[in-house]
């Protein structure tokens, strides 16, 4: 006879993580486990990807190489954020900006992440989903984003605080016919006791709708509706009762291809997921996470915070966060 247990399996769970169906212990396994897990969480009933027939996609288009000393220039340049841009974010809990980077930037940031991934990472074809945090650790290239005063200073004018720190960035890949990300935000799965965090995404290709592009409900609220709809560790509930909840509330979803050079900026409650990637072609993103110098850890964090220790070693539950991997990027 099975049991209950044995019912409410995922096999992508640590088996320290799946006795119970608390979401309060810590998580156990690593980080690469924690987004394996996560992913299955997606419902994926209402557009299944057609892996037989993905839809073939342009060859790269090369883009000019800015050097090294161009690419400096670039990102030290500060962006002209307008009030009306701050506002908006305030309201709609992200922002996207065009042309915010140059596509020859972008494009050498692709190359290099990729390059670099590839040295940790075989092939797998049964592979969906592939993240590394902390790129900045092991490529300069990826270190000029990162740290980044451009970048930086536009994530501190939007979450309007006056100094920011890094959390992590992320490469974060879908593979040709991987599933949807499902519904959620991020202040959900962060162990910052702060409302001041954000996270700008990058994408390193242009996104069309076919590929996967962040999915971005609008409103600064609208996570209180989410909060209220119970997580589920084992299976696609949540994820299926968030986008019913989304539908009959009539909240708007920004689903609109991204060019190259665009980028998102979503505050840490804006509720967010991904489509499937039923394209042939990599779908590969770089996120920076940024929170106001200040922050501490929250008091207990938990299975949703995944292997966060990773991101901020040696620093305990309530202290503040100043590990040498959380270095201040912009202060006015
Ligand atoms: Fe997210």
């Amino acid at each position: 006879m099975k049991s209950s247990i044995d019912f409410r399996a995922n096999s992508h769970l640590p088996a320290a993580n799946a006795k119970t169906d608390s979401i309060d212990e810590p998580w156990t396994g690593s980080n690469e486990q924690w987004w394996n897990w996560y992913i299955s969480l997606a419902d994926n009933s209402q557009e299944p990807v057609n892996r037989e027939r993905l839809i073939p996609r342009p060859e790269e288009v090369a883009q000019k190489v800015p050097s090294i000393e161009e690419l400096q220039k670039e990102l030290a340049e500060p962006y002209p954020i307008s009030e009306h841009q701050i506002k908006k974010f305030q309201t709609e809990s992200y922002l996207r900006i065009k042309n915010l980077l140059s596509p020859g930037s972008v494009y050498l940031l692709r190359q290099e992440l990729k390059q670099v991934f590839d040295q940790h990472y075989k092939f797998d074809p049964n592979r969906q989903f592939s993240s590394r945090e902390m790129m900045w650790l092991e490529s300069d290239i990826a270190k000029e984003f990162v740290l980044s005063r451009r970048l930086g200073q536009l994530a501190a004018q939007l979450l309007q605080v006056s100094s920011v720190r890094i959390y992590h960035d992320d490469f974060l890949c879908k593979e040709p016919g991987g599933g949807r990300t499902p519904w959620h935000y991020d202040g959900h799965h962060y162990p910052i006791a702060s409302n001041n965090v954000g996270t700008m995404w990058i994408p390193l290709q242009p996104t069309p709708k076919e590929m996967g592009p962040l999915e971005l409900a609008k409103g600064m609220d609208t996570y209180k509706l989410v909060k209220e709809i119970p997580f589920d560790k084992f299976s696609q509930d949540h994820d299926r009762a968030i986008a019913e909840m989304l539908q009959a509330r009539g909240i708007i979803i920004d689903r609109e291809p991204f060019q190259l050079g665009e980028i998102t900026f979503q505050h840490s409650l804006n509720v967010h997921g991904a489509g499937a990637n039923c394209t042939t072609e990599q779908r590969i993103a770089f996120g920076i996470s940024y929170f106001e110098n200040g922050a501490s850890v929250i008091n207990s964090p938990t299975l949703i915070s995944g292997d966060w220790q990773k991101f901020m070693p040696g620093v305990q539950p309530s202290e503040p966060i100043s590990s040498p991997y959380n270095p201040i990027v912009y202060d006015t």
